[in-house]
């Protein structure tokens, strides 16, 4: 009975913390209540691999870790990559979240990759469906480390340009056909007790090597999304792992870490109009761009006080959010301008795109961190309608969530789209610091329309000259 006790305690706990990953899961489904869910999923994870320690009682004589050797290596090991990870969490900015989250998954998938290995060098894994399901485990896990690790370079940009060859799909294929083959040899292998250590390395190569190719082609404006696939490979990997472990913990999370990731993946496509295959085979920014002089009107450039005092005057502004806003940190002179806005009885509220920014729910954060009250924060389907009888839009840091053709230019790589209505606004300032493009690559015909202004400048400054402006008339008024 003594001996069954840490076991036991094993399984206990990895059903308290499998409860707690869940809860905390579903505590991050609002803004409000996601501080304490990323905390509470911490405390589960925390817990796991604290109770993982009693393991050592459990195993076989020929597996005994060497104490304190072991142990102490395993305490080095997660001392050193919890210290990285909490300084790096700190450290982080919002825009380079995209970048930080990939390269945790690829960790993640290449520490699904790493239980495969000891279990396939070790030959723990034998027989057709531990070795079928440990081979499974190890090429997804391998495809999503050196996949992920692309996709950290290109949104860091260490690799700033797709490439793109010819015959390149068929070369991808190749390659993915090798390692399968490769796989189902080990498998045969394995019955007549012939495998080489040789040949699973080669196997890993070709699958890291899979992940890498596979990754090459597209375009960086798709890495959010592609490393939501990875996300969802990675949980998919480790939970195939914890299967040959038999351990309930990694199962669970990594069931949760791949179906949330698989739902990440199609909620972001179904909000872009696209599908998951158009994102992973369609090299997307190549479609032909519009030239200044494909456009109708002109580019009507203002001065961020008059569009300043424009607003202090309106009965009605609607504020959409976009990436430049994340990337010029001008959250908070926002929601301070928004208060001055209201002191003089505006009517303000926030229209959130689902894929502004670069992640899901980015702006949502940024307006939370900024103390922007929930009830001011308007999704698209509930306040598309509003814009017409909106005095005015103001568009800062956004591009493609308010680009028109998404309606009308079928050739747009937006097309179809749904987008928010701010050309039906009386009234558009659009706040940028030049002529770049959005993540799509395209021009705007929005910034060309009759009611619309541009309001040069980073996001942040824009705002700040805005806010003199106002608080001048105050003055003046005094
Ligand atoms: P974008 O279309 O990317 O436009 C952002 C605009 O911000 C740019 O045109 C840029 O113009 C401006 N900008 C950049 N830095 C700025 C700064 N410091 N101050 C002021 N403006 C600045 O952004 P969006 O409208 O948020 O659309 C998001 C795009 O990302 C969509 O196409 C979406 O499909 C895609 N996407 C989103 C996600 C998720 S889940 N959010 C995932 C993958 C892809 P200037 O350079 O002229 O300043």
């Amino acid at each position: 009975m003594l001996s069954l006790l840490p076991q036991l305690t094993i399984g206990a706990v990895d059903l308290v913390a499998a409860f707690l990953l869940l809860y905390g899961l579903h505590r991050m489904a609002s803004p409000v209540t996601a501080p304490s869910g990323i905390f509470v999923a911490g405390i589960g994870m925390a817990v796991v691999v604290l109770v993982s320690f009693l393991d050592i009682f459990g195993v076989s004589a020929a597996a005994t870790p060497v104490l304190p050797v072991n142990i102490g290596l395993a305490v080095i090991a997660i001392a050193i990559g919890g210290g990285v990870a909490w300084w790096a969490g700190k450290k982080v900015a919002m825009t380079a979240m995209p970048q930080m989250v990939a390269i945790y998954n690829g960790m993640g998938g290449g520490a699904a990759g790493a239980i495969a290995a000891v279990e396939l060098f070790g030959r723990h894994a034998t027989g057709m469906t531990p070795l079928t399901v440990t081979l499974l485990g190890a090429l997804i896990g391998a495809v999503s480390f050196s996949g992920s690790l692309i996709a950290w370079a290109k949104l860091q940009s260490i690799l700033n340009k797709p490439l793109r060859f010819p015959g390149q799909k068929i070369v991808n294929a190749a390659v993915f056909l090798i390692t399968l083959a490769l796989g189902v040899y080990i498998i045969l292998l394995d019955r007549t007790g012939a495998m080489s250590s040789g040949l699973i390395y080669l196997f890993f190569g070709c699958a890291m090597i899979f992940g890498i190719l596979m990754t090459l082609p597209i375009g960086g404006a798709d890495m959010p999304v592609v490393i939501s696939i990875y996300n969802a490979c990675t949980g998919l990997a480790v939970g195939l792992e914890g299967f040959v472990l038999q351990n309930p913990a990694l199962m669970i999370a990594g069931m949760v870490v791949g179906a949330a990731g698989l739902m990440l993946t199609l909620v972001m496509a179904k909000a872009m109009n696209r599908s998951v295959s158009n994102v992973l085979f369609s090299n997307f920014g190549d479609a032909p761009k519009h030239k200044h002089s494909d456009m109708k009107g002109s580019l009507k450039p203002t001065e961020a006080s008059d569009a300043g005092i424009f607003m202090n005057y309106a009965a009605k502004v609607i504020i959409i959010p976009g990436y430049g806003l994340a990337a010029a940190q001008g959250q908070q002179k926002l929601y301070e301008f928004v208060k001055l806005l209201q002191s003089t009885g505006v009517d303000v509220k926030f229209a959130i795109h689902p894929v502004a920014g670069r992640m899901p729910g980015q702006m949502d954060v940024l307006l939370a961190e900024a103390g922007v009250p929930y009830d001011m924060i308007f999704q698209l389907e509930d306040i598309n309608d509003e814009f017409a009888n909106t005095d005015v839009a103001l568009v800062i840091g956004a591009n493609d969530v308010v680009n028109p053709a998404a309606r009308t230019d079928k050739s747009s790589p937006i097309y179809g789209m749904p987008i928010l209505n701010a050309d039906k606004s009386k009234q558009v300032y659009v706040v940028k610091r030049g002529e770049g493009k959005g993540y799509a690559g395209i021009q705007n015909e929005l910034f060309y329309g009759e009611n619309c202004n541009m309001v040069y400048g980073d996001a942040a400054v824009v705002l700040t000259k805005m806010i003199e402006a106002v608080r001048g008339l105050g003055k003046a008024a005094a």
